[in-house]
């Protein structure tokens, strides 16, 4: 395939960035999207060019680094996969592909396509653990009966893999979508009921501090998430949060 790319390049945070056109020939369907990325800079540092500064780590949809808003659409065009989980094959010969970084406040850019998550570390620092007694007399958690209902929805909440898809697609950079996955992931076991109230009070206090926008109930979100985190987890936070409100 023969493709366009329009590329958000930027030296920085401070400076101000803008799109680079660049073609790239032979680009195989069997590629991944990141690995497209990678024959582009090979050619770039041919040339004595600066390379594209893009995040990625695991390269297998597990570690929520690659953070890419591609055509518009966080993750691109495919619906439950992470961009390094994107095939060149979802695209056509000839086609122009617009690639910027996730876009929102509390992500600012670090440089041209690397955003700064860091937010969501202080929102997870905030509350997203548990205590447990180690002073020797540990309990196992196997000991502790779970009902299937609760541990099903405590998984599902915590496939989240922090990647900020939610936040990039929200028109109003709400972080509520992650935000309420991470409290419940805790919040539905019989290990995180301890801290609940505090936990739930604390998260929420930080993902305002940081200047995430509120959730209007739009749901793009939900229907960017890689891993399919269903709005209800939201909803779920939004009675805790009230319970925890009146017991202060
Ligand atoms: S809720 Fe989904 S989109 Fe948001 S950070 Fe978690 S995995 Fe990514
Ligand atoms: S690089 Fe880890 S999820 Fe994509």
């Amino acid at each position: 395939m023969k493709l366009t790319l329009k590329i958000w390049r930027q030296k920085n945070g401070q400076t101000k960035g803008a799109f680079q056109t660049y073609s790239l020939d032979n680009v195989s369907g069997d590629m991944s999207f990141l690995e497209m990325l990678d024959v582009l800079n090979e050619d770039l540092i041919n040339n004595n060019e600066e390379p594209v500064v893009f995040d990625h780590d695991c390269r297998e949809g597990i570690c929520g680094a690659c953070s890419l808003q591609i055509n518009g659409e966080p993750h691109g065009p495919d619906a439950l996969i992470t961009t390094c989980q994107l095939h060149m094959r979802s695209f056509n010969d000839g086609d122009t592909i617009t690639i910027e970084p996730f876009r929102a406040a509390a992500f600012p850019v670090i440089k041209d396509l690397m955003v700064d998550r860091s937010a969501f570390e202080r929102i997870q620092q905030a509350g997203g653990y548990i205590s447990v007694n180690t002073s020797g007399n540990t309990i196992d958690a196997n000991t502790i009966p779970v009902d299937k209902a609760s541990a099903d929805a405590a998984f599902d909440a915590a496939t989240c893999i922090g990647c900020g898809a939610c936040v990039a697609a929200c028109k109003n950079a709400s972080a509520m979508l992650f935000t309420s996955a991470k409290v419940s992931q805790f919040s539905l076991l019989p290990q995180g009921k301890v801290e609940a109230t505090q936990r739930v009070l604390n998260m929420v206090e930080q993902m305002d501090k940081e200047g995430f926008g509120n959730c209007t109930n739009t749901g793009a979100c939900e229907a960017e998430c890689p891993k399919g985190i269903s709005l209800e987890f939201i909803a779920r936070m939004n009675r805790e949060y009230l319970k925890a409100s009146i017991k202060g």
